[in-house]
């Protein structure tokens, strides 16, 4: 998107920016959780420090009296047992503070969906931010109807750019379950913003929000997205169930109609004749060993890739590196991933006709 990364952490990259270029961050970035402002960085040892130093901000210039807020932490502080200790000090302080300027308090509550303070104090290092996302961008606003065991949006949308796939060949996902790689990838390939589809963030409740700015980066996100692809994305479960869901969950995100759905085993899945990506994520249990069945299932998904999918990539989402063994082929790249705090892979299979050398 034009940044330059400044910084970055397993879990954060930071960018140089103003409040305008977070509506467009939070328009755009598929793979993110939240988008964090950071309004004032400072030095606390404890949580007096804290308070004094947070009530002397003008949140006034920033707060509607009549607002509602909510304080999120990440606190490791010798003093602090407790972070909702923190959070609360932290509420008290700028609520006194607009108490103090404005004669009345903002309400405060645990829900995200109004302005969100978030805090990181590790040791005596204080940042303040606004989460101008509130709740989670991770979810992209379609998946009215799970089904067993998800993946985040944001996961699927990562796992699929890790895949390097170019977005203008088939794009085939097998055992679809709630329909999240195939709609992600209809959602990549149109450039359809996942902000297209929501309508609340963080930084519509700060003072100065400016609603034709958010307008405006909503219409130029519309006029980029495409309608039509001139290649197929399928979608295949065994249990109807899935495929129902799959099928509203598409629905919603407004590409039910480039996404061919099938009900079927997934070696039944029809493969274009051309190549591309094929995609999986299977369940996996616990242990190996704890499930014969799913060492079957591994085994037959690699028979599945070797035989039928010549020509294409294989890619396989685990978070079971063991039963992973059990596909029997090499993998050409295996990428690191956290699913949640499960340690996951994405397997790479280059399908090739024939042997390599051939
Ligand atoms: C872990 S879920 C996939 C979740 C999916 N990535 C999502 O985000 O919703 C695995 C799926 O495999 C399907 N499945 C299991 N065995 C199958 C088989 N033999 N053929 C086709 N689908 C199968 C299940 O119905 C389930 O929906």
């Amino acid at each position: 998107m034009g940044f330059t990364i400044e910084d970055q952490s397993i879990t954060e990259v930071e960018v140089k920016g103003f409040m305008g270029d977070c509506l467009r961050l939070n328009m755009y970035l598929r793979t993110a959780g939240r988008v964090l402002f950071q309004i004032n960085r400072f030095r606390a040892i404890n949580a007096n420090e804290l308070y004094g130093k947070i009530t002397s901000m003008p949140w006034e210039n920033y707060l509607e009296n009549d607002g509602t807020f909510s304080v999120t932490s990440w606190v490791r502080n010798d003093t602090i047992r407790d972070d909702r200790f923190a959070n609360l000090r932290i509420k008290d302080a700028i609520a006194d503070r607009m108490v103090k300027k404005t004669g009345a308090r903002p309400d405060s509550g645990s829900a995200r969906d109004h302005t969100v303070i978030h805090v990181y104090w590790v040791e005596d290092k204080v940042r303040l931010y606004f989460d101008t996302s509130g709740n989670t961008i991770s979810k992209h606003g379609y998946r009215k109807i799970p089904f067993k065991a998800p993946m985040s949006e944001s996961l699927a949308s990562s796992v699929i750019m890790a895949s390097g796939w170019d977005m203008k060949s088939s794009f085939v996902n097998p055992m679809c379950g709630s329909g999240t790689l195939a709609i992600e990838a209809a959602l990549m390939a149109t450039k359809s913003a996942p902000g297209l589809l929501r309508n609340n963030y963080g930084f519509m409740h700060l003072k100065g929000y400016n609603e034709g700015s958010w307008k405006g980066y909503k219409r130029l996100a519309g006029l980029q997205k495409r309608e039509t692809l001139d290649f197929k994305i399928i979608a295949s479960d065994l249990s109807g169930e899935a495929l129902r869901a799959a099928r509203e969950n598409a629905r919603i995100a407004g590409v039910d109609h480039l996404i061919e759905f099938e009900k079927c085993d997934f070696r039944e899945t029809p493969i274009p004749k051309d190549n591309g990506v094929v995609m999986m994520n299977p369940e996996y249990g616990e242990r190996l060993g704890a499930d014969k069945d799913l060492e079957l299932l591994y085994s037959q998904i690699g028979d599945f890739l070797k035989q039928r999918c010549q020509g294409y990539n294989g890619y396989i989402f685990t978070g079971n590196l063991d039963l992973a063994k059990k596909i029997g082929l090499k993998a050409s790249k295996r990428i690191e991933f956290f699913n949640a705090r499960i340690e996951s892979r994405l397997f790479e299979y280059q399908l090739y006709q024939g042997t390599k050398r051939e």
